[in-house]
């Protein structure tokens, strides 16, 4: 009898571990396919045509499976159960444009910035342009971004902050002046302005900048080597300068 109970603790203990356990590379590698976790709604870098996932993130790590000589699946989700579903083992790696900060390496391990980008003020009202016009402002932003928590901790003026569980949603709060102002991505507001010349949409400052990187579960060393080799090689050998020439008409990697 106290054997098996001996027995059964072990086994819970080893169950319990390996349920929360990420896959280090090699376990991938043996296994063969990695897997891939994106929200999917974040035009040009994630989003679909059709049926079909695409977008610069999305071809960029499917790049980056080739080089490390495995075969991918993806899963969409919503932005924010995407660092969670990491710790859950649901996934092994994320990529959504997630700006490294301190508080979520706490819960992740970051790989090498694949781009670096910012936060920028969108508006109808050419008077909107700067973190301080938006003093009385109502303004829309992407639930669990660091835009939102920008706005939250830094500018405590603006009268209503909106969010919305996509960034989609939070420019079509805009688009039919439900609010006086976005804060988006600034690759996302040039593209939207370049697609759209004759629009009164404005595009103002820049709130905030930060590196932008994908994410494996906290201490998955080995992956994120893996990831980062293969990252290093596509900035050497003219691949990732030409798909981000695609998809931005510029080089949008880290100085
Ligand atoms: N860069 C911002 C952040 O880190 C926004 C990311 C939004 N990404 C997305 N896939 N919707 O929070």
């Amino acid at each position: 009898m106290k054997r098996i109970t001996v027995i059964a603790a072990a086994a819970l203990a080893l169950w319990t571990a390996a349920g929360v356990q990420a896959r280090p590379f090699d376990a991938i590698q043996k296994e063969g396919t990695l897997r891939l976790a994106t929200e999917g709604y974040y035009a040009p870098f994630a989003h679909f045509e059709g049926k079909q996932l695409t977008g610069f993130e999305v071809e960029l790590a499917q790049m980056m499976a080739a080089k490390m000589g495995v075969k991918y699946e993806w899963k969409t989700i919503s932005f924010d159960a995407l660092l969670t579903g990491l710790q859950q083992d649901r996934w092994d790696l994320v990529i959504s444009s997630h700006g490294i900060t301190p508080e979520r390496e706490k819960a992740v391990t970051f790989t090498q910035p694949h781009y670096c980008s910012g936060a920028i003020v969108m508006s109808l009202d050419p008077a909107i342009r700067s973190g301080k016009d938006l003093a009385g402002k109502t303004v829309s932003v992407q639930t669990g971004t660091t835009y939102m928590q920008y706005m939250e901790k830094n500018l405590p003026g603006i009268k209503r902050l909106v969010n919305f569980p996509t960034n989609e949603a939070a420019r079509n709060a805009l688009l039919s002046k439900r609010v006086d102002a976005w804060v988006t991505e600034r690759f996302i507001a040039k593209e939207l302005q370049q697609k759209n010349p004759n629009a009164q949409l404005k595009q103002g400052e820049l709130l905030l900048v930060e590196r932008i990187a994908a994410a494996v579960a906290k201490d998955n060393k080995s992956l994120a080597d893996a990831w980062n080799k293969a990252f290093k090689d596509a900035l050497a050998d003219g691949s990732y300068a030409k798909l981000s020439q695609k998809y931005f008409h510029e080089d949008i990697r880290c100085p």
